[in-house]
C-alpha cells in the first residue's frame, strides 16, 4: 500500500463509513485472488523478429509482404488512411471503426524498391517496407514522417497472448499530441504514457497520469506534413515519447522516438497524413462522426454532488433565476439515488422529480441524471434481479459474477461487451426519461472498483463476451466504457426516436465521440488543475472527441474567488461549460465568492449565451468534418514552430484565438498569434501574427481575439441570430460558415457560406451560394472598423 492507496481507503471509509472501508480492503484481496488462479502465469517467452523479406502477393489497395517469422498486409482504403497489420491482423474486428472498415482505393499497388523492399504508392502518402520489416511513411514529395523499426514480439513458450513492442522515429522537429485525455499536455513531452483507463483515486493535477480516457492515438506535427497513427490494439501499454533535437550550426539532429509496448492484442495500425484538418477528417470517416449535442447542452450547466434535495435544487435554480445568470442544465448526482443504486430515486428528498423537471423545462432548464454501471448486488434491487436473469455480469474464470466495491457497497458489473446486455441497459434509461431527465452522463465506468491497495477496478481475468469471441478484462478493460456508451446511446435513440441523444461519459476510447462527448473527471482545485483542464480539452479534440470541459472551479475543496473566476472565464469558452464539485467541496455557484466575481462570471455567462449560434456552428462542424471546437493555435499552421509548444491559448473554430488566464495576479498575459491580423474584442485594437503579443488581462475577462475578416453567428439583442462581421485586413477578404439551429430532432441544415471584402471605404458581406453572392437574412454588425 503506497501513500495513494492509502489516502484512498481512508477517502472511501470516510465517504460511505467503516464498513466501506473494510470492503475496499477485502475487495483489494479478492481480485489478488482471482488473478492468482484465474490467469496462467506467462512463465518464458521467445522473442521474434519478421525476419528478412521472402514473397510478396499484391492485392487491392497494396498487398501482403511475407517474410520468414510474420507477414505484413498493408491496404490504402478508399478514405486516405492506409492500415497495415502483422501476423495476419486485419482492420476488423475492431471496437473503434464506426462500422465496416472502408473499401481498398484501388489506385495504389504495391511495387518494388530498392534493396529489395517494397513499397506502396499512394495519393497522399507512399509506405516503404525494409526488407528486414521497417515500414516507413512518406510524403508524396518522399520525405519521411515516420519509420517504424521492424516490430518484436515476445510469446510465451506455453501459449497465450504475445507481447509486443513498436519503435518509431520521427523527424527532429516533431511534436508529439494525443493518447486520449492527458494532464500535462497538450505537448506530449518526454516520458512514458500508459494506456489503461485509470479513475486516479483522488482528484488529479498535471502530473497524474494515466487518467480515464487512453488511447493508442498519435498525433504528429512535424513541417512536413502532420500525421495520426492508431495502434488498433486494447491492451495495457505504454508509450515511450522522446523529442528530437535539431543539430545546431553543423551538429547532427537526433530523431524524436516514440516506443509502444502492448501486453497483447493485434499489432495493427492506421495512418493518416496531411494537414491537421484533413487528418482528422480522415479519423473521423474511420471512427465515426462525433455525436451533435442538442443546442441546450451548448449551454451552462451546474452540477453539484449533495444537492442532497429538491428544495436545494429548486433554491440553486431560483438564485440564478433572481440574478438574470443564464442557466440550461442542472445534473443530478449519486445523491438522488435511492442508496446510492442507479436507475433509483430517493423519494424522500426528491418525492417528485418528474414535476420539477417539468417545472424546469418550462423555464429553459434541463436535468441531467449520473449513471454509473455498477449495480448493488442485492436481491430485490430491480436492476440486479432483471440484470440476473438476463445473465448480464461479468464472471470470473470460473463463471462466478465478480463482486467489486463502489457507491451503493457490493456490486457486479454489466458486460458491455455483449449485444444482448447493451440492449438490456439501454432499455432502462426509460425509467430516466419517465423522471424527467433529458441527459445522460456516465461516470465510475473505468470500470472502477474502490480497493484499499492495488488497481482499482475489476481483475484482469476477469471474463467477457468481447461480443461472441470471448476473452478477459485485459482485452475488455479499455472498451468498457465505450460500449456503456453505446449501450446508453442506442437505448435513448430507441427510447425517443425523434430527439438527439445526449450524453457524456468519463472514460471511454477510441470512437467514443459517435455516443457522445466527456468532461475532465475530478480535475484537483488549484492553479495546476485548471491548466490541466485545458490539456484534456485539446488533447482530447486531436483524438477525435470535441465536447468536453472541467469541473469549473474543481473538484474538491475551495478555489479562491480569482481562482474560480479564471476557470469560469475558460469554461465558457469550452464545449461542456459545467460547475460541478464534490459533495465535500465549497460552494461553487457564481455568487458565493462576492461581488465582483458574480458581475465577471455574469459577462462570462451572457458572453457564452451570445455566441450560443456560433457554437452550434461548431457543433455541426465537428460532426460533419471532424475537427474540434477547441483547437491548438498551430491548426492553421502547423509549420509554425512557436505555435506547436504553445499549450496556453487555444482557437475557437476558425474565427477565435482565446488566451484564457491560467497563473494568479495576472493582469496582463502573453499571446502567441498565428499569421494575419487579430482583433481584441473587447478594445478592438488590431496586432498582427505571427508575433508575440502581451494584451491586458484585468480581472474582468481574459483575452479573446477575432480573425481579421471573420464572420461570426451570434445572438442579437432580439434573440435572433446576427453576423458579426470583423473587418477583414486592409485588401483583404474574410469569410465564415453558419449552420443554423434547427432544433434538437435529427435535421441537418445546409451550412452557409458568407464572405466578406472591403468595397472602398466600406466593408460588404454576402452569402456565397452555387448561383453566385446573395442579400443577407441576417442583421449584420461590422466591428474593428477604422483601427486598421
Ligand atoms: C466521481 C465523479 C464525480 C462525481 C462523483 C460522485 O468522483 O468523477 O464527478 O461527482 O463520482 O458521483
Amino acid at each position: 500500500m503506497d501513500g495513494r492507496d492509502l489516502v484512498r481507503s481512508v477517502k472511501a471509509v470516510g465517504s460511505n463509513g467503516a464498513a466501506q472501508g473494510w470492503r475496499t480492503v477485502r475487495a483489494a484481496w479478492r481480485r489478488r485472488r482471482a488473478d492468482a488462479s484465474g490467469l496462467v502465469p506467462r512463465g518464458a517467452e521467445r522473442a521474434r523478429v519478421p525476419g528478412p523479406v521472402l514473397d510478396v502477393e499484391p492485392g487491392p489497395g497494396g498487398g501482403l509482404v511475407r517474410f520468414t517469422r510474420s507477414e505484413l498486409r498493408i491496404t490504402v482504403a478508399v478514405n486516405g488512411a492506409v492500415f497495415w497489420g502483422w501476423d495476419g491482423a486485419a482492420p476488423e474486428p475492431s471496437y473503434a471503426l464506426a462500422g465496416r472498415s472502408p473499401k481498398p482505393d484501388p489506385r495504389a499497388v504495391l511495387e518494388p524498391d530498392k534493396d529489395g523492399g517494397w513499397r506502396v504508392v499512394a495519393e497522399r502518402v507512399t509506405v516503404v517496407v525494409s526488407r528486414n520489416g521497417a515500414v516507413e511513411v512518406r510524403t508524396p514529395g518522399g520525405v519521411t514522417l515516420r519509420r517504424d523499426l521492424p516490430p518484436r514480439w515476445w510469446e510465451p513458450v506455453g501459449g497465450g497472448a504475445a507481447r509486443w513492442m513498436q519503435r518509431s522515429e520521427v523527424a527532429a522537429d516533431a511534436r508529439f499530441f494525443g493518447l486520449g485525455g492527458r494532464a500535462s499536455g497538450p505537448r506530449l513531452r518526454d516520458g512514458t504514457y500508459r494506456l489503461w483507463n485509470t479513475d486516479p483515486g483522488l482528484s488529479f493535477g498535471p502530473g497524474d497520469d494515466p487518467l480515464y480516457i487512453t488511447m493508442p492515438v498519435q498525433m504528429v506535427v512535424a513541417d512536413a506534413a502532420t500525421h495520426l497513427v492508431f495502434h488498433d490494439s486494447t491492451w495495457d501499454g505504454t508509450v515511450t515519447l522522446r523529442e528530437g533535437e535539431e543539430g545546431a550550426g553543423s551538429g547532427h539532429d537526433r530523431a524524436g522516438t516514440s516506443e509502444l509496448r502492448m501486453d497483447g492484442g493485434p499489432l495493427r495500425c492506421w495512418v493518416m497524413v496531411g494537414t491537421p484538418a484533413r487528418v482528422l477528417r480522415t479519423w473521423a470517416s474511420l471512427t465515426g462522426a462525433a455525436a451533435l449535442p442538442p443546442t441546450w447542452a451548448l449551454g451552462h450547466h451546474h452540477a453539484r454532488w449533495g444537492f442532497g434535495s429538491e428544495q436545494e435544487v429548486r433554491r440553486i435554480v431560483a438564485g440564478y433565476q433572481e440574478r438574470g445568470l443564464p442557466l440550461d442544465a442542472v445534473h443530478l448526482d449519486i445523491d438522488h439515488f435511492d442508496a446510492h443504486q442507479v436507475f433509483t430515486v430517493d423519494r424522500e428528498r426528491f418525492p417528485k422529480l418528474p414535476m420539477l423537471a417539468k417545472e424546469l423545462r418550462r423555464d429553459g432548464i434541463r436535468l441531467v441524471s449520473i449513471v454509473d454501471p455498477a449495480v448493488k448486488a442485492e436481491r430485490g434491487n430491480a436492476v440486479y434481479d432483471s440484470g440476473s436473469a438476463v445473465d448480464a455480469f461479468v464472471r470470473d474464470s470460473a463463471r462466478r459474477p465478480v463482486h467489486g466495491v463502489v457507491w451503493p457497497g457490493e456490486s457486479v458489473y454489466p458486460d458491455f461487451t455483449r449485444a444482448r446486455v447493451r440492449r438490456w441497459w439501454g432499455e432502462l434509461y426509460e425509467e430516466r426519461l419517465a423522471q424527467g431527465f433529458a441527459g445522460f452522463w456516465h461516470d465510475m465506468n473505468e470500470p472502477v472498483s474502490f480497493a484499499a491497495f492495488g488497481e482499482n477496478t475489476l481483475p484482469r481475468s476477469a471474463r467477457h463476451d468481447l461480443e461472441g469471441r470471448g476473452g478477459d478484462h485485459r482485452e475488455a478493460h479499455n472498451v468498457y466504457a465505450l460500449c456503456m456508451a453505446q449501450a446508453g446511446y442506442e437505448g435513448l435513440r430507441e427510447l425517443t426516436p425523434e430527439e438527439r441523444p445526449f450524453t457524456f461519459s468519463r472514460s471511454g476510447w477510441a470512437g467514443m465521440q459517435r455516443y457522445g462527448g466527456t468532461w475532465s473527471g475530478d480535475v484537483a482545485t488549484g492553479w495546476p488543475g485548471l491548466r490541466a483542464s485545458l490539456s484534456l480539452v485539446v488533447g482530447l479534440g486531436l483524438c477525435g472527441v470535441p465536447y468536453s470541459g472541467p469541473d469549473v472551479g474543481g473538484f474538491e475543496g475551495s478555489p479562491s474567488p480569482e481562482l474560480y473566476l479564471r476557470w469560469f472565464q475558460l469554461g465558457a469558452y469550452l464545449p461542456l461549460f459545467r460547475t460541478h464539485a464534490s459533495l465535500r467541496a465549497g460552494r461553487r455557484e457564481p455568487w458565493e465568492f462576492g461581488d465582483q466575481i458574480l458581475e465577471h462570471a455574469r459577462v462570462a455567462l451572457v458572453e457564452r449565451q451570445r455566441l450560443l449560434p456560433y457554437f452550434v456552428t461548431l457543433a455541426h462542424l465537428a460532426h460533419r468534418t471532424g475537427a474540434p471546437y477547441v483547437r491548438p493555435v498551430w491548426w492553421g499552421a502547423p509549420e509554425d514552430r512557436a505555435l506547436r509548444d504553445c499549450d496556453d491559448a487555444f482557437l475557437l473554430g476558425d474565427c477565435l484565438l482565446v488566451a484564457p488566464v491560467l497563473d494568479p495576479g495576472t493582469d496582463r498575459r502573453a499571446v502567441q498569434l498565428p499569421r494575419g491580423h487579430w482583433y481584441d474584442t473587447v478594445t478592438e485594437e488590431c496586432y498582427e501574427g505571427p508575433a508575440q503579443v502581451l494584451l491586458d488581462a484585468p480581472l474582468s475577462r481574459i483575452p479573446v481575439l477575432a480573425r481579421a475578416g471573420a464572420v461570426i453567428p451570434v445572438r442579437g439583442a432580439d434573440g435572433g441570430l446576427q453576423l458579426e462581421v470583423w473587418a477583414p485586413a486592409p485588401g483583404g477578404t474574410g469569410g465564415g460558415l453558419v449552420v443554423p439551429d434547427a432544433g434538437d430532432g435529427w435535421d441537418e441544415p445546409e451550412i452557409e457560406r458568407y464572405v466578406t471584402r472591403w468595397e472602398g471605404k466600406r466593408v460588404i458581406v454576402e452569402r456565397d451560394g452555387e448561383d453566385g453572392a446573395s442579400a443577407l437574412s441576417y442583421p449584420v454588425r461590422v466591428r474593428g472598423l477604422g483601427v486598421l
